[in-house]
C-alpha cells in the first residue's frame, strides 16, 4: 500500500511520520527542495527501528515515483504568516496544486486525492477541476482540523474528555467556518444544557482565531501538528474502509442546496473516498451562516477562475 504526499514541510512531513509510524502504508514524500524532502526521508527512516515500524519514506521529486498511490494529499505551497488570511495564498499556491493536481491526473489516474494546501475550499475546487476525477475521489482537509480545535476548546471549558463531545464544524476553512451548535453533545446532552450561549460564542470565535492565534506565536509557519493528525484521520478512514463520518471539504451538486462549490460538510469516508455525504438538519442560523460562508468561497473561488483564466 502507498500514499504519496506532496510538500515534504511541516504539515507533509510530520504526515509521513503519521503514516508510517501508525504503520498504514509506505510514503512517497514529494517536494521541489531535493534537500528538504531526502534529509526529513532519511530521519523518519532512522526513527524506524526505534518505533518498531518497516515501513518506507521514498523521498522524490520526480512525480513519477507516485505512480500507483491509493492515495495523494497535496500540502505543497505557501504557508501564512502574520497578519495574512487564508486567501492571500491564492495567486502563489493555485499554481502549485494545479501542477500536483495534472501530474495526479497523469500517473495515479485512480487515486483519491486529499488537499491541505490553503486557501483550502478553493484549492480543493481547483484539484476537482484539475484533476477530472469523480467528485467522491478529490476532498480537503478543513473540518477534521476546526472541528478538532472547538473540541478541545470545549473540553477545556468543561474539564470533560474530548471523546465526550460531539460535534461538527462545517464551511469554509476561514473565518466563517460554522459549528453545527444544534447538533453538538456533551455527554449525550445538548451543550447548551451545560453552557452559557455566551461561552459558547467565546469559544467559536477563539476557534475561529486558532490558526492565526498559532500562526501569531509561531512568527514564521502555521499549525501542523493539528492539521497532520487531522489528514492523517482521513487517509486512515479511506484506507481502512471505516466508513466514518467527518467534515471534509467536498464538490458539492445539490446538497445543502449548494451547487458548483467546495465547502466543509459532514460525509462518510470508506475506500470509495466519500461513500456519502451527510445531509443534516441545520437551524435557520446555521443555515444563514451556512450561506454566507459559502459566498465567501464563492468569491475566492470567483478569483480562482479570472487567474486560471490568465
Ligand atoms: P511548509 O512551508 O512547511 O511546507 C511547504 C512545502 O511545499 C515546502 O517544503 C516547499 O518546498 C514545498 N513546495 C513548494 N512549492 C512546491 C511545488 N511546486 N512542488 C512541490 N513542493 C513544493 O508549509 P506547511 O506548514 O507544510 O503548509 C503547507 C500548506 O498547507 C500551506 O498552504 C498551509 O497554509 C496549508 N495548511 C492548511 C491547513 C488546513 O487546515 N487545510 C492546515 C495547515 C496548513
Ligand atoms: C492556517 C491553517 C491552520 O493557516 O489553515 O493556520
Amino acid at each position: 500500500m502507498k500514499i504519496s504526499v506532496i510538500g515534504a514541510g511541516n504539515v507533509g512531513a510530520t504526515l509521513a511520520m503519521r503514516i508510517a509510524e501508525n504503520d498504514l502504508a509506505d510514503v512517497v514524500l514529494l517536494d521541489i527542495a531535493e534537500g528538504i524532502c531526502s534529509g526529513k526521508a532519511m530521519d523518519l527512516t532512522d526513527a524506524a527501528p526505534v518505533i518498531n515500524h518497516d515501513r518506507k519514506i521514498i523521498p522524490t521529486t520526480n512525480y513519477k515515483d507516485i505512480e500507483g498511490s491509493k492515495i495523494v494529499v497535496i500540502t505543497a505551497g505557501f504557508p501564512r504568516m502574520p497578519g495574512m488570511n487564508r486567501e492571500e495564498l491564492l495567486l502563489k499556491n493555485s499554481s502549485i496544486v494545479k501542477e500536483a493536481a495534472g501530474n495526479i491526473k497523469k500517473f495515479c489516474p485512480e487515486a483519491i486525492i486529499i488537499v491541505v494546501t490553503n486557501p483550502l475550499d478553493a484549492m480543493t475546487y481547483l484539484a476537482f477541476k484539475e484533476s477530472g476525477f469523480p467528485k467522491n475521489r478529490v476532498l480537503g482537509m478543513a473540518g477534521v482540523l476546526d472541528t478538532s480545535r472547538f473540541t478541545a476548546l470545549v473540553a477545556g471549558e468543561l474539564n470533560v474528555r474530548h471523546r465526550d463531545i460531539e460535534t461538527y464544524m462545517i464551511g469554509s476553512h476561514g473565518d466563517t467556518m460554522v459549528p453545527l451548535i444544534s447538533h453538538t453533545k456533551v455527554k449525550g446532552e445538548p451543550i447548551s444544557n451545560v453552557l452559557s450561549s455566551e461561552k459558547i460564542e467565546e469559544v467559536v470565535k477563539r476557534t475561529r482565531a486558532r490558526g492565526a492565534e498559532i500562526v501569531g506565536a509561531l512568527k514564521a509557519g502555521s499549525a501542523y501538528y493539528a492539521p497532520s493528525a487531522s489528514t492523517f484521520s482521513m487517509v486512515e478512514a479511506i484506507l481502512k474502509d471505516t466508513k466514518r463520518t467527518l467534515c471534509v471539504s467536498c464538490f458539492l451538486d445539490g446538497e445543502y442546496g449548494l451547487k458548483d462549490i467546495c465547502i466543509g460538510v459532514p460525509a462518510k469516508l470508506g475506500k470509495n473516498g466519500i461513500e456519502k455525504v451527510i445531509d443534516l438538519k441545520l437551524t435557520e442560523k446555521e443555515a444563514q451562516e451556512f450561506k454566507n460562508s459559502a459566498e465567501v468561497i464563492r468569491k475566492t473561488t470567483t478569483k480562482l477562475k479570472e487567474l486560471c483564466s490568465k
